[in-house]
């Protein structure tokens, strides 16, 4: 076994045995020589699950920690993974831990963007500290034809309008706070992403895409072509909204007398194909994908039923009953993966409002 002058530690996560560093010896995760954060577990899952079902040929782990996420790929999802960080002691982890679990592959101690411009993957994975906007010029040169691209994003306050100022600087999008603001903060991230991809005639289109209170994660399907990438952009619009009423929708160019945010993605967040095919899944990743299986069909953002009732002075519903009552007068709606007292549908929320009052 290796030595680590710091204290380190094995944890068991899916079927993956994993040395790491002791973190209750830090304050943060990201205090520790490498990093490794047991609270990106879903994280984890998810991307496992994906893999499952899609299989691709190879995936690249590009910032790969101590190779958490990539072994339990390996282990779990039976797909070949290469590894790379450009820190030497996660290099040594990622070693160590592909000998405890008696896997063989390829890592790279490379700076993540100059090894995306040597080689190309069927996947990639990127997980970085913050902001993912350095990684993806790199990746749209890295992913083939048909790939899979899987990108965390954990600057929230960037992507939220906490500070709209870094959501222009590092995403050239324009965001803000709205009773919507994860799913806007997610629209945002596939909005800059889609563009990027679009300057080399690359087409991406979201197939799996999830909201927690610390990061945003997205998967993209790539398809090559002039035309394709044309049509995704054409995706590309301005979220319209109306504070007063809570109303949104989306429209090709900004409107007078209304908050305007964008360009965002304003198509699906999931592929219904995927979602069928993720099985055999539990915990809180279950609780996640049967929620996405319920929303993935509606395209404008979620209503916030707290802001909705205050704003129209409603007296709340449990949320089953809600869209029960929705349905009741040809509404169709969901619950939502993004928070607990929250809902999707196709009607306005000024609609729904009218509905709701006249329903007592
Ligand atoms: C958030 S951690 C990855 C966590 C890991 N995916 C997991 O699931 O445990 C980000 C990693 O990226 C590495 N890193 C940061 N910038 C890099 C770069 N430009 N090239 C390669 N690795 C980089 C860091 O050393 C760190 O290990």
């Amino acid at each position: 076994m290796v030595e680590f002058d710091f204290p380190v530690v094995e944890v068991q996560e899916g079927k993956a045995k994993l040395l790491v560093p002791d973190l209750s010896r830090y304050d943060h995760p990201a205090h520790a020589p490498v990093f490794f954060n047991p609270a990106m577990e879903l994280n984890r899952d998810i991307t496992v699950s994906v893999m499952k079902a899609l299989k691709p040929r190879d995936m690249l782990d590009a910032l790969a920690g101590t190779g958490a996420k990539g072994i339990r790929v390996m282990l779990e999802a039976g797909v070949e993974v290469a590894f790379n960080d450009r820190n030497p002691l996660a290099v040594k982890f990622i070693k160590e831990n592909l000998s405890r679990n008696g896997l063989k592959a390829r890592v790279y101690q490379k700076d993540a963007n100059i090894l995306m411009r040597e080689e190309s993957f069927h996947s990639i994975d990127i997980d970085p500290f913050g902001s993912p906007a350095p990684f993806v010029d790199s990746a749209a040169n890295c992913l083939k034809n048909h790939g899979i691209l899987g990108i965390t994003a954990t600057d929230t306050s960037a992507l939220t309008g906490t500070y709209p100022r870094a959501g222009l600087r590092r995403y050239g999008i324009l965001v803000g706070r709205t009773s919507f603001m994860h799913e806007l903060a997610i629209r945002a991230l596939i909005g800059f992403v889609v563009r990027e991809f679009a300057k080399y005639d690359i087409a991406l289109r979201p197939i799996f895409s999830h909201s927690t209170l610390h990061y945003y994660r997205v998967f993209f399907k790539a398809r090559y072509g002039k035309i394709r990438a044309t049509k995704a952009m054409k995706e590309l619009k301005w979220l319209v909204y109306d504070r007063k009423t809570e109303d949104r929708w989306y429209s090709d160019l900004q409107e007078r007398s209304f908050e305007n945010y964008g360009p965002v993605w304003s198509r699906e967040l999931w592929d219904e194909d995927l979602l069928g095919k993720i099985k055999g899944v539990s915990g809180e990743a279950e609780k996640l994908i049967s929620l996405a299986r319920e929303e993935s069909r509606f395209e404008l953002p979620y209503i916030d039923y707290h802001v909705l009732a205050g704003k129209y002075g409603l007296s709340l519903l449990k949320m089953d009953r809600l869209i029960e009552v929705l349905s009741q007068h040809g509404i169709s709606a969901s619950r939502s993966h993004f928070c607990g007292h929250c809902f999707k549908s196709d009607a306005q929320p000024s609609e729904i409002a009218s509905v709701l009052e006249s329903n007592g």
